[in-house]
């Protein structure tokens, strides 16, 4: 099968040495890209800026931006079996991004915020895909709760939850799956190496089935 995956931050820029951006260090998304290669998928990693070395096997795609990372996955997303958005892509940008320099002032200042695509929704949104569809949920409270609403709001097949004080940054991480039909399943505290093959067993199977109609 062919694994579009993304992972790692976005970058929003404020002028042309400040941005907006999250922890992520893109481990869990490497970690899937890893052992989807490991169980002779084609994989094709969409990922922000990290400092880890890429898969050797992998097709890699590197952006910054969301927009960036929204373009590439549209582009790869119908080609795909698996699209897994593992990315922390940010929610906000800066409404406008400065040319020069944004200069230090005494007085306080403050910065407009515009939504970002969102490029989960949006690939939820296409009625005709055949793709399986894997969202991730980065939670601090409430993690099954507000993994949920996402499943639902987000129109994807599965969720994978995970509480981000242990899996963001960390070579470990703990997982709550959940799935369309309201099944759920959970993946205790390992390191993100052997969460990807499960993960990716758990996503190529639910494909498969999809694939022969049996759901
Ligand atoms: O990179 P690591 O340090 O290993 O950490 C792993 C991780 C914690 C980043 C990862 O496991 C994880 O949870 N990734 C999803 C992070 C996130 O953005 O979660 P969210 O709950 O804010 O977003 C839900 C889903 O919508 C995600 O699949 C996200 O990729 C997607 N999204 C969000 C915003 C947006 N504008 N577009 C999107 O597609």
């Amino acid at each position: 099968m062919r694994f579009l995956i993304t992972a790692g931050p976005t970058r929003e820029p404020i002028d042309p040495v400040r941005y907006i951006s999250n922890r992520s260090s893109g481990k869990m998304g490497y970690a899937i890209a890893e052992a989807a290669l490991d169980a002779g998928h084609e994989v094709i990693l969409i990922s922000g800026p990290v400092y880890l070395e890429p898969p050797r096997n992998a097709q890699l795609v590197s952006v910054s931006t969301t927009d960036e990372m929204s373009d590439a996955v549209h582009r790869q997303a119908d080609d795909s079996e698996v699209c897994v958005l593992c990315a922390a892509v940010a929610d906000y940008k800066p409404a406008e991004v400065s040319p020069v320099k944004i200069k230090k002032r005494a007085e306080e200042m403050s910065l407009k915020l515009s939504p970002t695509r969102d490029i989960l929704e949006s690939l939820g949104r296409q009625h005709d895909r055949k793709f399986l569809l894997v969202g991730f949920a980065a939670e601090t409270d409430h993690i099954e709760e507000n993994a949920a609403k996402k499943l639902r709001q987000k129109k994807c097949d599965i969720i994978v939850a995970n509480d981000v004080r242990v899996g963001m940054e960390s070579d470990e991480n703990e997982l709550l799956i959940l799935f369309r039909d309201g099944e759920i399943k959970k993946l205790s505290r390992a390191p993100k190496k052997n969460l990807g093959s499960e993960l990716v067993k758990i996503f190529s199977n639910f494909q498969q089935k999809r694939l022969t109609k049996k759901m």
